[in-house]
């Protein structure tokens, strides 16, 4: 294929790709999205086959079918809940990919390149591998906290800023050592070293992050793997790669922007690591009446209700209750009740996931209200079903200055005239903290699997 083709194709691909995101940013036409992203994925994938610049086919199509096979088999296998997990661990494959690039650069000798282009060459090499490096064993952290192999709890090493400093002034220093070492073969060592720091920076950012704060570091993670792969991009000199990889850095940067503003965290503060974690005091501790009910009581506040609203949190994936909930909705919203469901921005494990559960029950999207949509409305609600919802719910956002959750905007449901909570047990959500509401006199507990529990509750509806 000609470079001109090649050149064609790119183009068609990043428009694509473009629209790709542009669809994605919408439940109605998020599929569409997903469809552009394929076909640019494709296109951009036979276009590269087919350049010129191709010659190593055997290696190539052996890595295809690897890399397919075990991407069709983690997409095949993995659950909805472990999908936040997954992309953790794609995001490392993109870092890592930049460091190995780079380091093949820089042991390719091949290239005719002298002089400034040789310099910027070696600079695209230096970032592309550091960027990469902090990505992958940041990524690989971030794995390990959302799955629960590694705890949630913030490590908070003594000097901790001073510590991110000294690796950021040593990277700055290691740079020089390798521009000037890389003119007399001297460069390899510096960047060993750095890639080491950069290593250890990524794993001492994450673990310094709380749980509560997680969906800011997926979202800031998935922006690093984009200027990774621009990176990568800039190392092969291919203007594909740099165009997505700047898509993805950006449109996650912007992704870790309203993440922050939805958890009232600073921006600048996230990218320095080791946020929302300096809370100098214990949360206090959750102590009260629990006032559990079995599903008759439920069926009975649900037939008196006038205006009901759905919380939907991790415990509904988990159940796999999405279903179940949209059948109880269509048969309140046929005896004429107002039915709506509250969406906060960080419920479940990753960004949109009660809404991508909620679409795919096929509840209609003009009954799904943001949470600053709906947060008003609550003193006039007569019932709010939490369903597996916890720390979006959790009062002590807003009263307890000592919380690790605290100054996080939450959907304000204790101030309707019933509550009723669908759980398991009294255990803490995510971020390990107590919630006053499963105490609160309005509070009511229906206790097991959120699943088990709506079932039975819509069989009484039925009756
Ligand atoms: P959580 O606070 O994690 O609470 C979920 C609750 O669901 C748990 O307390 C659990 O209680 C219950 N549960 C689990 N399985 C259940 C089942 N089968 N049936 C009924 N209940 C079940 O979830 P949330 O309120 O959605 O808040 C999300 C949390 O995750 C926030 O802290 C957020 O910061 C964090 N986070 C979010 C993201 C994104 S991007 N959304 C990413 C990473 C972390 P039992 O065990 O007692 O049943």
């Amino acid at each position: 294929m000609s470079q001109g083709l090649v050149t064609m194709s790119y183009i068609v691909a990043s428009i694509l790709f473009i629209l790709s995101l542009s669809g994605l940013s919408n439940q109605e036409t998020a599929r569409r999205g997903n469809y552009y992203g394929m076909a640019g994925m494709l296109i951009a994938i036979i276009a590269t086959l087919l350049s010129e610049s191709v010659t190593a086919y055997a290696i190539l199509i052996v890595a295809l079918l690897i890399g397919g096979f075990i991407g069709a088999k983690a997409a095949f296998k993995v659950e909805m809940t472990q999908m936040p997990e997954l992309v953790a661990i794609m995001h490392s494959l993109v870092g890592m990919a930049a460091v190995l690039v780079g380091y093949a650069n820089f042991i390719d000798h091949s290239s005719t390149l002298s002089g400034v282009e040789k310099t910027i060459h070696e600079v695209e090499i230096y970032v592309g591998v550091l960027i990469g490096a902090i990505t992958f064993s940041g990524s690989v952290i971030a794995f390990g906290k959302l799955c629960g192999k590694i705890s949630g709890k913030p490590i908070l090493l003594p000097g901790r800023h001073l510590l991110n400093l000294g690796m950021i002034a040593l990277f700055i220093w290691l740079g020089n050592l390798f521009l000037t070492g890389a003119e007399t073969g001297g460069g390899l060592w510096p960047l060993i070293f750095m890639t080491l720091i950069a290593f250890a920076f990524g794993v001492h950012m994450v673990m310094a992050i709380g749980g509560a704060d997680m969906p800011v570091v997926v979202s800031m993670l998935n922006s690093y793997s984009g200027w990774a792969a621009a990176a990568t991009g800039f190392m092969l000199s291919n203007d594909l790669l740099i165009v997505t990889g700047a898509l993805v850095g950006s449109s996650g940067a912007i992704l870790s922007y309203i993440m922050c503003r939805a958890m009232n965290r600073h921006f600048l503060s996230v990218i320095a690591g080791g946020f929302g974690s300096d809370n100098a005091g214990e949360a206090a501790e959750v102590e009260g009446e629990v006032q559990s009910v079995d599903t008759a009581d439920v069926v009975d506040m649900l037939r008196d209700a006038k205006n009901i609203v759905i919380i939907p949190g991790y415990g509904m994936a988990v159940a796999q209750a999405q279903h179940t909930v949209y059948e109880i909705t269509k048969l309140l919203r046929e005896q004429n009740k107002q039915v709506r469901f509250a969406i906060h921005p960080v419920a479940g494990r990753m960004p949109g996931h009660m809404n991508v559960l909620l679409a795919e029950a096929k509840v209609p999207y003009d009954i799904v209200y943001e949470m600053e949509e709906i947060n008003e409305d609550f003193p006039n609600v007569d019932v709010t079903l939490v369903i597996g919802a916890n720390d979006i719910v959790n009062p002590s956002a807003l009263d307890d200055p000592n919380s690790p959750i605290a100054g996080m905007p939450v959907l304000e449901c204790w101030k309707g005239k019933a509550t009723i909570v669908l759980k398991r047990s009294m255990a803490a959500g995510y971020a390990g903290v107590g919630n006053p509401l499963f105490v609160h006199e309005n509070t009511r507990m229906l206790f097991g699997d959120a699943n088990e529990s709506l079932q039975a509750v819509l069989k009484g509806l039925q009756q």
